[in-house]
């Protein structure tokens, strides 16, 4: 073990089950530990490395900015590259309004607020989200996610939350009430277990919402910016959000999120409402506006044929396996491979074999490698997780 791995147990708040592995360096899609050893990395920091590492564009961009010589300045004044990000984001988006923060839980606390600002014009407060899903760790975020351990030991819960069964339209309808004035869901759930929604429920939720003056949230958090082989995962069942929030790949590994409010959400907050002192920071807006360009130039097609390609690896994979594999799942490059033994066992012997890979869920190998993964290493990864199954 590293001196660096001891000095964090030593010093960090017990919140993690942090793998005995300290990155060092990283390039392309490969991450070199201090133990001397390389790994082809499918987690990519948690679908967030859409570019990989080491990119020279990256690199270039954040020179950029550093000539000016600040990457914060704060919101009581402007910077130069947050309003192009704020305007390319609502043009690739088809969103009105931006808010710029740091992390999901901080663009999901902000739609939560949002909605219940514009819930305040009528009296209504009571909002819906689904069993299984997963927006943040801040109070409101971990209410609105429908997982119990989450909650477990931090009662009382932000009121006023409920949850109906994920593809599942008559569980929304039944909590529908006089009271209810918005609905948040994640178009494919990340955290849950990789399952993408069904065409007929997203459209029943996008017509409950209009027919009930209730707005629809899209938690894009992990299913947006490309990930799922179009711009934003709502764009493959032809429905839009009335507020869409966005995190993980959008600043290029440096901390930025968005809520991005569409026509009839646009206007609800006034100056005064909501704030964050980094959120729109010079650095975190000059690199989203990196992955813009990037999927200006086609990033979520290229997702989306290299995601059918590992896609059928892992049917492969299932059918080779039917004694410990169950279901692949997901859209693009956020796949998932439903397991029947422990993920935790596939992991530990991926990574022993040079391969990074993570769950979600309880049963779930995930893989959300950077977007500019090349056809060799998915054949590489796929061949490593193969005898990793064969193995165990
Ligand atoms: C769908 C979704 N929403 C929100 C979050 C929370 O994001 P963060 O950890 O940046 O607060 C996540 C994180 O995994 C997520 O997958």
């Amino acid at each position: 073990m590293s001196d660096y791995i001891a000095l964090a147990k030593e010093n960090y708040m017990k919140t993690y089950a942090t793998q005995d592995l300290c990155i060092d360096h990283a390039d392309g899609i490969y991450l070199y530990g201090t133990d001397g050893k390389s790994y082809l990395d499918m987690v990519a920091g948690i679908a967030v490395n859409a570019l990989g590492y080491n990119n020279p564009k990256i690199k270039e961009r954040v020179e950029e900015v550093m000539k000016d010589g600040f990457f914060h300045v704060s919101n009581l004044y402007y910077n130069k590259w947050a309003p192009e990000a704020a305007s390319r984001l609502n043009r690739l988006s088809g969103g009105s309004e931006v808010f710029f923060a740091n992390s999901g839980a901080e663009a999901n606390e902000a739609a939560l607020k949002a909605v219940r600002k514009y819930g305040s014009r009528t009296g209504r407060t009571k909002v819906i989200s689904f069993n299984h899903s997963f927006h943040g760790r801040t109070y409101g975020a971990i209410t609105l996610t429908g997982q119990d351990k989450y909650h477990v030991g931090f009662s009382p819960m932000v009121p006023d939350i409920v949850y109906a069964e994920y593809n599942d339209l008559d569980s929304v309808k039944t909590l529908i009430d006089g009271n209810t004035c918005a609905v948040i869901m994640e178009p494919v759930q990340g955290e849950g277990g990789i399952i993408p929604a069904e065409m007929s429920f997203i459209k029943g939720v996008r017509k409950l919402c209009d027919e009930n003056d209730m707005l629809l949230i899209f938690d894009c958090v992990q299913c947006g910016l490309g990930r799922t082989g179009k711009n934003f995962a709502f764009e493959h069942y032809g429905v839009r959000p009335d507020i869409m929030t966005l995190a993980k790949a959008i600043g290029c590994g440096v901390p930025l999120s968005a809520t991005v409010a569409f026509d009839k959400a646009k206007g609800i907050f006034s100056p005064g409402d909501h704030a964050s002192t980094f959120g729109g920071n010079a650095l975190a807006t000059a690199l989203s506006l990196v992955l813009f360009d990037e999927l200006e130039n086609g990033l979520a097609a290229e997702a989306a044929r290299k995601g059918e390609y590992l896609r059928s690896g892992l049917e492969k994979i299932k059918e080779a396996h039917p004694d410990k594999c169950s279901e692949v799942r997901g859209m693009g490059l956020m796949l998932g491979l439903d397991l029947k033994i422990k993920p935790s066992d596939v992991i530990a012997k991926c990574r022993e074999k040079g391969l990074l890979v993570c769950s979600a869920g309880y049963t779930v190998l995930r893989f959300v490698p950077p977007l500019v993964i090349g056809y060799e290493d998915i054949d590489k990864a796929l061949s490593i997780v193969d005898e990793a199954l064969s193995e165990l």
